[in-house]
């Protein structure tokens, strides 16, 4: 073929994929729906944390080129699905975006094709939406094309582990459609892993994010009562990360964001459901504690100003870091907008500075904020939201009126702790 692979949805998944297997020598196309987007893509410009313009016109000299034409994924060997799973509005799964690109692959399906499912769902999709999709023109998978699922681990910011070195799980329909995929990823990734099906490989993404989930919960419930017991829950998670077996150390914070942890969990629960007609308790209760954590966090800071005998009404508190995660642009279900509307509602003025974010619209009146120094010194509550890398917190803390961090960086008495 005169393209080795088209990865279909050029976002914070598919485009990091796309520079990996053009770095490795592949002759790669990307195909997404959004016109903007390839136009800036084939330009030159990147629109995710872990690539840079520079990176993204490296890949274009190196002959990498993105279309809107589903045309163009007939004449590559291999389609990669990356597209979005989101929740609809009532927590069920929203697939229409696989569907839609699934539709596309369909149309231009070859002989000889492998075709492979990175999005996160639930256990089945591979074998029963995408599948009878690829297979109504006629082709059968594990016969005439390969079809697999292969999770999606990337981690945005983390610069140890990147798409190259972070195994990669593999599950093909059939025995040869896990060795169709294996070979695909083995050009560009060091180690690939491979399930007996796509339904072991579907379910083994999910596991590890409801095990970040319920891990983070539970240190979240944690936080709660270990603060009206005067116990440094910061300290306590310190010495038991010494023990070096049988323990790993989550943290708590004012709530989980992202794309995936407050997501995917409701792939698994909502299978487990519908299917089995009984509730996957442990996601529901983490999702339940989880949820708490902004709203706890406002009643803190309430409860920090009234022991300075301040009002929560026309008090000034300013939001450091309102992205997801730490040293990333991603606001994708933040837990800071939870945070500021709740701060609000209980009349505070909200203001925010985040390094990473251009403008930031939670929805209610916010102000942002450029003169670190002058807003942490002025503001009534400084709460560390985000603890990125430009923040000295102990520095901030030593010059604010009052410093509530959520992320347990701080080392002095003069922040309160989460
Ligand atoms: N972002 C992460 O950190 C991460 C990590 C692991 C797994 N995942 C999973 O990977 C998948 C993709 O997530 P993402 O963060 O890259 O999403 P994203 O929103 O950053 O990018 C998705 C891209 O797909 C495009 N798209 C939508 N519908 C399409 C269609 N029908 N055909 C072609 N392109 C289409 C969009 O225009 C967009 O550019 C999701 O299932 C997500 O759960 C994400």
């Amino acid at each position: 073929m005169a393209v080795d692979v088209v990865i279909i949805g050029l976002g914070y998944v598919g485009l990091p994929l796309a520079r990996e297997a053009t770095s490795a020598g592949m002759s790669v196309i990307g195909f997404d729906v959004n016109k903007a987007l390839v136009e800036s893509l084939n330009a030159g410009r990147s629109h995710v944390d872990d690539l840079s313009d520079d990176d993204v016109t490296d890949m274009v000299k190196h002959g990498f080129r993105a279309t809107t034409d589903e045309r163009e994924i007939a004449t590559a060997g291999a389609a990669v699905i990356c597209v979005p799973t989101p929740l609809f509005e009532e927590g069920g799964p929203d697939l229409n975006a696989v569907q839609s690109a699934t539709q596309a692959v369909a149309r231009n399906i070859h002989p000889g094709m492998l075709v492979v499912l990175e999005s996160t769902t639930y256990p089945g999709t591979t074998d029963e939406l995408v599948r009878p999709i690829l297979e109504a023109g006629g082709l059968v998978a594990g016969e005439d094309f390969h079809l697999a699922f292969s999770p999606e681990r990337i981690d945005p910011g983390n610069k140890e582990f990147g798409p190259g070195n972070t195994p990669k799980v593999v599950g093909g329909h059939t025995p040869a459609c896990t060795e169709a995929a294996a070979a695909l990823y083995g050009r560009f990734v060091e180690t690939v892993v491979r399930t007996k099906g796509t339904r072991e490989a579907e379910t083994a993404k999910l596991l590890e994010n409801t095990y970040r989930h319920v891990n983070i919960a539970l240190v979240n419930e944690m936080a709660k009562f270990c603060h009206r017991l005067g116990i440094d829950l910061w300290d306590v998670i310190r010495a038991a990360s010494s023990k070096p077996f049988g323990f790993q150390a989550f943290y708590p914070g004012p709530g989980v964001g992202g794309h995936c942890i407050p997501i995917d969990p409701n792939y698994l629960s909502h299978n487990v459901r519908v299917r089995l007609g009984y509730p996957f308790r442990f996601v529901e209760l983490a999702q339940e504690i989880n949820a708490t954590m902004p709203a706890y966090v406002a009643r803190r800071a309430q409860n920090i100003l009234n022991e300075a005998g301040l009002a929560t009404t026309g008090a000034n508190i300013l939001l450091l870091g309102v992205t997801y995660k730490a040293n990333i642009a991603d606001e994708r279900e933040s837990p800071a907008v939870a945070l500021a509307r709740d701060l609000s509602s209980l009349g505070a003025k909200i203001s925010y500075h985040d390094p990473y974010v251009a403008e930031w619209r939670p929805d209610i009146d916010v102000v942002q904020v450029d003169d670190l120094e002058g807003a942490v010194v002025s503001a009534d509550l400084v709460i560390l939201v985000q603890s990125h890398r430009e923040y000295d917190a102990d520095q901030l803390a030593a010059k604010a009126k009052r410093f509530f961090d959520t992320r347990g960086v701080t080392t002095t008495d003069d922040a309160h702790r989460l």
